[in-house]
């Protein structure tokens, strides 16, 4: 078993991959009884707590059991699919038709393993917008127009840097909605942040490179990163954001910083002014790239709205991120980079060299969607929508759990974290909790999955986007029952 310590994976999460993995494929038969917790740790070079909370994660899941002498063994594959609830194979062509990761590159390895669950259809998905509401009619009436009678350009000569038209309505759109200032020839059209940072990554950083992550933080950066081979060090985050000196202490030498400052990803705390300083400062006498992340901004009142890390940058440090995935739909594939100048033609080459350019079938539409002002008429419908959502649900967790979820309101965005109270947290772990949620049909997202080390804090991170807000108490008086929480119980 090989351990990636630089991957974005945490440790406890490969060891318990690899076992199930060699469960599935019959490696170990059930009944195989596995070294005690200390010698896996000693030969794997890990803490022993890692171990435990592997094993943990697979009795849970059903795949070990204890033997009477306080032993560990493989269980049965029927005990382990009736104990699951997840998706196990059934048969062992589904178990061939797992990917063989066997023949993919260390990193790809640890990747595949690593099991997470996106949830795109639950209520409570963290990052799955309402769709519901928006003007399919509009879209449909501007796809057509714009296909109807397509100019070359558009078939065969799309520029790597995205159609013009859509790079200036986005400059447009950055100066009304965002307050932020840039020209169109200054953004380069992504196929949505996690290509940006694919990108970005793969440009920037040679294998080993240190790059300063948030925890918790926005897992797909990660896995974007690890495929880059970058070393992650997760810095903390506090209410005031990213601890910028806990990053220049424990990561002098990083090559890149990937933040979300406006609303941080997941706890939704914003970061304050003196550290936003603080941050320029310190990677620009350092010579340190600044990745920004300012996904769900748009979503902000006008008077809440706060000033990007990219509108204080003096010298053209930070590269920041925009995606159309929240405030029109993920499947759309489309979001953009606004560099400083001396990166956009490199950029621009770089994704022509990779995969041409992003998929042009949306982007003329797109950019005719927002000169006739339907994007901006769409983000102030939901806003609203969101607000009364996101009450629902507050109001909901404070009138039913009370005395085991604690939470305050998001600024902006389509989700908030519940934390787990003491109360709570002496009964279960947050990942014990989503399990059993899973069971009973309701898909929440654990805060300690958005770890890269052991997670210091426990909550449910729920994504209202898609909740109806009549749907609220009835489903969260159907977790209160699921996790035995009774208020002054
Ligand atoms: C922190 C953060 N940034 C960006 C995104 C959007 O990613 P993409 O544009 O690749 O869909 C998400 C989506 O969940 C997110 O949580």
């Amino acid at each position: 078993m090989h351990l990636e310590r630089t991957s974005a994976i945490a440790l406890h999460q490969q060891i318990a991959a690899h076992m199930r993995n060699g469960i599935l494929r019959g490696i170990f038969p059930a009944g195989t009884q596995f070294l005690g917790s200390r010698e896996i740790a000693r030969e794997l070079g890990c803490s022993r707590t890692v171990v435990l909370t592997a094993w943990e994660l697979l009795y849970a899941e059903g795949y070990l059991e204890s033997t009477p002498r306080g032993g560990v063994t493989v269980a049965s594959v029927n005990q382990t699919q009736a104990g699951a609830g997840l998706a196990i194979p059934t048969s062992i062509d589904q178990v061939l038709a797992a990917p063989d990761a066997g023949h993919m590159s260390r990193r790809w390895q640890s990747l595949l393993a690593f099991e997470y669950d996106t949830n795109w259809k639950s209520e409570f998905s963290p990052g799955a917008p309402d769709i519901s509401s928006f003007p399919f009619k509009e879209w449909a009436r501007l796809l057509r127009q714009t296909w109807q009678n397509p100019k070359n350009v558009e078939c065969l000569d799309l520029p790597a840097a995205g159609h013009s038209a859509l790079r200036q309505e986005i400059a447009n759109f950055l100066g009304s909605v965002r307050g932020l200032v840039c020209t169109p020839n200054e953004v380069v059209v992504t196929s949505g942040t996690s290509s940006a940072l694919d990108l970005i990554s793969r440009m920037i950083l040679d294998p080993g490179d240190e790059v300063w992550v948030e925890e918790p933080g926005f897992v797909e950066a990660r896995w974007a990163l690890t495929a880059a081979g970058a070393k992650l060090v997760p810095i903390p985050v506090d209410d005031k954001g990213l601890c910028v000196s806990e990053g220049i202490r424990r990561a002098p030498n990083a090559r890149l910083i990937v933040v979300t400052p406006s609303h941080q990803y997941p706890l939704g705390v914003s970061m304050g002014l003196e550290r936003r300083l603080e941050l320029l400062d310190w990677a620009n006498k350092n010579n340190v790239w600044i990745v920004e992340d300012d996904y769900n901004s748009e979503f902000r009142h006008q008077d809440s709205m706060i000033a990007s890390l990219r509108s204080l940058d003096r010298e053209q440090r930070v590269i920041y991120l925009g995606t159309f995935s929240k405030i029109i739909m993920p499947s759309l594939r489309l979001g953009y980079v606004v560099a400083p100048e001396r990166f956009v033609d490199a950029f621009t080459k770089g994704r022509a060299r990779i995969d041409v350019h992003s998929s042009g079938i949306g982007q003329l539409a797109l950019a005719e969607f927002m000169r006739e002002g339907h994007l901006l008429r769409h983000l102030r419908r939901m806003r609203k929508v969101y607000a009364i959502r996101q009450k629902a649900l507050m109001d909901a967790i404070t009138a039913l759990m009370p005395d085991d979820l604690s939470v305050s309101p998001a600024a902006t965005g389509l989700h908030l974290v519940a934390f787990f109270t003491e109360r709570l947290k002496a009964r279960m772990s947050d990942e014990e909790a989503a399990r059993a949620l899973k069971r009973a049909g309701i898909h929440v997202q654990p805060l300690s999955q958005n770890y890269l080390e052991q997670a210091t804090r426990q909550g449910l991170v729920f994504g209202y986007g898609r909740l109806n807000a009549e749907d609220a108490a009835r489903l969260i008086a159907k977790i209160a029952g699921c996790l035995g929480c009774q208020p002054g119980r």
